[in-house]
């Protein structure tokens, strides 16, 4: 089973997952960007170039996304291991949508899901912390260009669109409450999907 983690920068996301070894040691725990390749260090690159070109970006976090597909995602699933994953494709719908919004692309995040749905694997569940763009910029410090208050009330309206398309697999979390009750909702959230298997 494949569970991925989403939300957006200073969502405590990394927090939550990280915490989530200790009670899963079982579990192969994963993210994206990968930081265990080379595609991911083109995509790092790119996240840290302000005037990286976005569809480019687009291509190269897909490239990524593909090598973790075939390197690490599959074969786990296939061994039958419980997979785990920091960002996972919502990420480019709702990222990538928003930076591609004044692009001669008519439709960026229908096209977006158009060219990873021929070869991604979707997630099962998806647990969504939800922060408002304000708390989310100012909890991530703004260091990058994905980081901006009003790129990321952009990136919430596509998470937003991305729950209502497919409710069932969406678990959504408030995460502006303290650490303690988001990691206490997230487990909880975790004890139903394994249950439910
Ligand atoms: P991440 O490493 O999760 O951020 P952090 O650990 O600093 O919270 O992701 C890096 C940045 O890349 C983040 O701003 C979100 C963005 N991103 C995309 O724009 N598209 C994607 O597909 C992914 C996976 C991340």
């Amino acid at each position: 089973m494949l569970v991925t983690l989403e939300g957006l920068d200073g969502s405590g996301k990394t927090t939550v997952w990280e915490a989530l070894h200790d009670r899963y040691p079982d579990a192969v725990f994963t993210r994206e960007p990968t930081d265990d390749s080379w595609y991911g260090d083109a995509v790092n690159r790119a996240i840290g170039d302000d005037d990286a070109d976005p569809l480019a970006t687009l291509f190269l976090f897909t490239a990524d996304h593909a090598d973790h597909l075939s390197r690490v995602v599959r074969p786990a699933l296939e061994a039958g291991d419980l997979v785990i994953s920091d960002r996972y494709s919502d990420s480019r719908y709702a990222y990538q949508a928003a930076s591609l919004r004044t692009s001669e692309l008519k439709r960026p995040m229908e096209y977006i899901m158009g060219i990873h749905a021929a070869f991604t694997r979707p997630p099962d569940k998806t647990i969504y912390l939800d922060v408002d763009p304000e708390t989310a910029a100012a909890r991530s410090g703004s260091t990058n260009k994905f980081e901006q208050a009003a790129y990321l009330a952009d990136v919430r309206a596509n998470y937003e669109r991305l729950i209502e398309a497919e409710p069932e697999r969406f678990i959504k979390i408030d995460a502006t409450q303290s650490p303690e009750a988001v990691l206490d909702e997230v487990e909880a959230a975790f004890d139903e999907i394994l249950a439910e298997e």
